[in-house]
């Protein structure tokens, strides 16, 4: 059955728990009464607020932005992959360009958010993407190729088909600049390779692959299906949570077709 995936990353935006009530509050008048069988919404808040996207309408799930690779001890201000388990989180975004930025992360430490992220049995969706500086070196494949190979490093088969991947271009992110069905097929094409590579053909089919920069609804079908992409990972417009159940329908309706 065709599978696809919207998850909206709310980053460090909605400040205050009021804001939190009335963005739920839309999220859940838009979703609810309608039934979602080809695509899941992930909605990742602030750490601070994902204790209220509890009892969340059918097809949307909740997601954080980021987790610490140990389980627990002196790692101050740091959030435990066994804190969100508890709380039922059962997505998390990790190595997103925004932490790598001003975080400092690196491919093997997000590597290490991975696999606790596996272990406690939450599915990471990990992004990676070139530079536009890489890109107009035409780098983008070697640029890629590097992450992948050192965030999957040493991984199983059955770990590897865990993860969920964000092709998210860096020139993409936050600019309302996006790359054409053709480039992101490349990509798609290019990641299927790697994976095949590294693991075997079943397991490359099996990987999740979405787009992540500058998405909207009005163009969702040119950053995604058309593409061969299982879905989009949206900033901005994530904001608006009726854009993003709009993108659910849009999602549920092209599943229906492609049967
Ligand atoms: P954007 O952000 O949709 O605002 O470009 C995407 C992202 O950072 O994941």
């Amino acid at each position: 059955m065709r599978k696809f995936y919207v998850v909206g990353n709310l980053k460090m935006n909605i400040l205050s728990r009021e804001e939190v009530t009335q963005y739920l509050s839309v999220l859940k008048r838009e979703a609810e009464n309608k039934h979602y069988q080809h695509v899941t919404l992930v909605v990742c808040p602030p750490f601070l607020y994902l204790s209220q996207f509890d009892d969340l309408p059918q097809g949307i799930a909740k997601g954080a932005q980021n987790l610490f690779s140990e389980k627990s001890g002196a790692y101050t201000g740091e959030i435990s992959p066994v804190m969100l388990k508890n709380d039922n989180v059962e997505y998390v975004i990790l190595g997103h360009s925004e932490r790598r930025r001003y975080g400092g992360e690196t491919n093997e430490m997000i590597r290490g958010k991975i696999l606790a992220a596996i272990k406690h049995h939450m599915t990471p969706i990990v992004c990676i993407g070139e530079t536009e500086k890489e890109r107009r070196a035409e780098e983008t494949d070697r640029a890629l190729e590097l992450q992948i190979k050192t965030l999957f490093s040493g991984f199983s088969k059955s770990q590897a088909e865990r993860v969920i991947v964000a092709y998210e271009p860096l020139w993409a992110v936050g600019t309302d600049v996006v790359p054409t069905t053709g480039e992101i097929l490349q990509v798609r094409v290019l990641l299927r390779k790697l994976f095949t590579e590294m693991f075997d053909a079943e397991t490359a089919g099996r990987i999740v692959i979405l787009y992540g920069g500058s998405v909207k609804s009005s163009f969702l079908g040119a950053v995604s299906w058309e593409a061969e992409m299982d879905g989009v990972l949206v900033g901005r417009e994530s904001l608006f949570p009726y854009e993003l159940v709009k993108m659910m329908g849009l999602f549920e309706e092209a599943a229906g077709k492609e049967l």
